[in-house]
C-alpha cells in the first residue's frame, strides 16, 4: 500500500503513466522506417544481447490492451511518443499513412477511455537518413524536424491534451554523443557541443510550429540528477558543480534564460556552432508548463584529464536495479529549484519518475514491494514541495509496463506491469493495484 492517496494532492493534480513509441510499439510493424537506434543495436557491444525495438511489447497490435491497463488503474493521463521514423520513415518527405493512422486510432482510444493524451514528439528515434547526414549535429535538423510536428500534430495535434517536442535533451546530446552510450553512440566534444544547441534550437522550432497550429499546452520535459559533491574539497565541490552544470542547468536556462552557464561555454565553447548566440529568440520562445523527469543522484568526485575532468564515484544509499541510489529528497530539491530559479509561477509535472526491479511472476503475480516503497517516498517529496507552494501540477510513472530500456535490453524492468518478452503476456504488478487503490481511494 501506498501512504498517500489522490486526496492528499491538490485539487486537479494529474496521475499519469509513461512509455516512449521505440520501448514499446515493435518498429518492424506498420511501415516504420529505419532509426538509428536500429543501427546502434546491430553493432556488437552496444546493447545487452544485441536486443532492439523491432518487437519490444508489440503495443503496436495491442494498444487497446494496454490503454485499458492505464485507465483501469485510474490514472487521468497517458504521456506517450510519436516515431518520427513511423511517421517520415524517410525523416523528410513523403508521410507512412499506416503510422498516421497509429497515432490517429491511439488518440481516440486513449479519449474514449477518458485519458488526456500528452505526447512527447521525439523520444530517440532518430530516422536513420537523418543520422546519415549528420544527425543533431547538423543545424537542418532543426527545420526537419518543425516539419516532421507539423505533419504529426497537424493529424492528431487538436486532440492533444499537452505536447512536449523532445524528451530529455541531456540525454540526446551528452550521453549519446559525449559518453556514447546511446545512439549514435559517439565520443566526440565538438558533435556534443553541436547537438546540445541544435536539440535547443529544434525544440524552439517545433513550439512555434504547433503554436502556429494553435495547438496549447506546449511545454520541454528535461532530465535532473542531484549532483553530490564525493567530499568537502574546494575541488569536489567544483567538479558537482559543473557536473550540474551540463546536467541540468544546461537546457533549462537555454529555453528559461536564452543563456548556458559559463563554466559550460568555457569547455564547449570553441565547438558551439557559429552564431549560437543569435538562436535564443527561438529557444526561448515561451512555453506553458515544464516537464522534470527525476530516477537518483550521482557522487561526483574530480579526476585527471581534459574538461569536464570529473568522474562518479559509487554511493552509500540503497540502488535499484540500475545500479541508481535512491534519493527521493533530489526530485523535491529540484522542484523547488526549478520554480525559484527557473520558471516561476509556470506548471511544473513531474513526467517520469520510477525505479527497475529485477521482477518475477510467482504462482501468476508478481510482487514488486521496493517499487511501492520507491513511488511512495518520491510523492511523499512531491506532496512537501506542493504544500510549500511549488506549482506541481502532476505526477507520471515510468513506465506502465516492462519494455525495452535502450542499451540495456529487455533486463531492467521498470513496468507497473510485468511483460514476459517470450508471450508477451502482461501482468499486473503489486505496484499497480497499489497505485489503482490510491487513486480511487
Ligand atoms: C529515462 C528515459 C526513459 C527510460 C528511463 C528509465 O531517461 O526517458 O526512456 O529509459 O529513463
Amino acid at each position: 500500500m501506498l501512504s498517500l492517496n489522490r486526496a492528499d494532492f491538490p485539487k486537479d493534480f494529474m496521475f499519469g503513466a509513461a512509455t516512449s513509441s521505440y520501448q514499446i510499439e515493435g518498429h518492424s510493424f506498420g511501415g516504420a522506417g529505419l532509426t538509428h537506434w536500429d543501427s546502434f543495436a546491430a553493432t556488437p557491444g552496444n546493447v545487452t544481447r544485441a536486443e532492439n525495438g523491432y518487437r519490444a511489447c508489440d503495443h503496436y497490435h495491442r494498444f487497446e490492451d494496454d490503454l485499458d491497463l492505464v485507465a483501469a488503474a485510474g490514472f487521468d493521463s497517458y504521456r506517450f511518443s510519436t516515431s518520427w521514423a513511423r511517421v517520415l520513415p524517410e525523416g523528410r518527405g513523403a508521410p507512412n499513412p499506416e503510422g498516421l493512422d497509429f497515432y490517429d486510432r491511439l488518440t481516440d482510444a486513449m479519449l474514449e477511455r477518458g485519458l488526456k493524451p500528452c505526447a512527447t514528439l521525439y523520444h530517440w528515434e532518430l530516422p536513420q537518413p537523418l543520422a546519415d547526414l549528420g544527425g543533431w549535429r547538423n543545424r537542418d535538423i532543426a527545420g526537419w524536424f518543425a516539419d516532421f510536428t507539423e505533419v504529426i500534430m497537424g493529424r492528431i495535434g487538436d486532440r492533444m491534451y499537452s505536447v512536449a517536442p523532445i524528451n530529455e535533451p541531456w540525454c540526446v546530446t551528452w550521453l549519446s554523443h559525449f559518453l556514447g552510450h546511446h545512439a549514435p553512440g559517439m565520443r566526440d566534444i565538438r558533435a556534443t557541443a553541436r547537438s546540445m544547441h541544435h536539440v535547443m534550437l529544434a525544440h524552439g522550432r517545433a513550439i512555434q510550429a504547433m503554436r502556429g497550429l494553435g495547438i496549447s499546452k506546449l511545454g520541454a520535459v528535461f532530465n535532473f540528477e542531484w549532483a553530490q559533491p564525493v567530499n568537502v574539497s574546494p575541488e569536489a565541490v567544483a567538479a558537482a558543480d559543473l557536473y550540474d552544470a551540463i546536467y541540468n542547468r544546461f537546457f533549462l536556462s537555454g529555453v528559461f534564460k536564452g543563456e548556458y552557464p559559463v563554466s559550460v561555454v568555457e569547455g564547449l565553447g570553441v565547438h558551439l556552432p557559429k552564431g549560437w548566440r543569435d538562436d535564443f529568440d527561438v529557444i526561448t520562445t515561451p512555453v506553458d508548463w515544464c516537464g522534470l523527469n527525476y530516477y537518483t543522484r550521482k557522487v561526483i568526485a574530480p579526476c585527471e584529464g581534459p574538461w569536464p575532468a570529473h568522474t562518479e564515484a559509487e554511493g552509500p544509499l540503497p540502488k535499484t536495479q540500475m545500479g541508481w541510489e535512491i534519493y527521493p529528497e533530489g526530485l523535491y530539491k529540484f522542484l523547488k529549484r526549478t520554480a525559484d530559479e527557473y520558471t516561476g509561477e509556470l506548471p511544473l509535472y513531474v513526467t517520469e519518475n520510477g525505479m527497475a526491479s529485477n521482477d518475477k511472476i510467482v504462482d501468476g503475480s508478481c510482487f514488486d514491494p521496493s517499487r511501492i516503497d520507491y513511488i511512495d517516498a518520491h510523492l511523499q517529496r512531491v506532496k512537501q514541495a506542493a504544500d510549500e507552494g511549488v506549482p506541481v501540477k502532476g505526477y507520471f510513472l515510468w513506465s506502465l509496463m516492462d519494455n525495452y530500456e535502450w542499451a540495456l535490453g529487455y533486463e531492467k524492468r521498470f513496468g507497473l506491469v510485468h511483460v514476459d518478452f517470450d508471450s508477451l503476456k502482461r501482468t499486473p504488478k503489486a505496484s499497480y493495484e497499489a497505485i489503482r487503490a490510491a487513486l480511487s481511494g
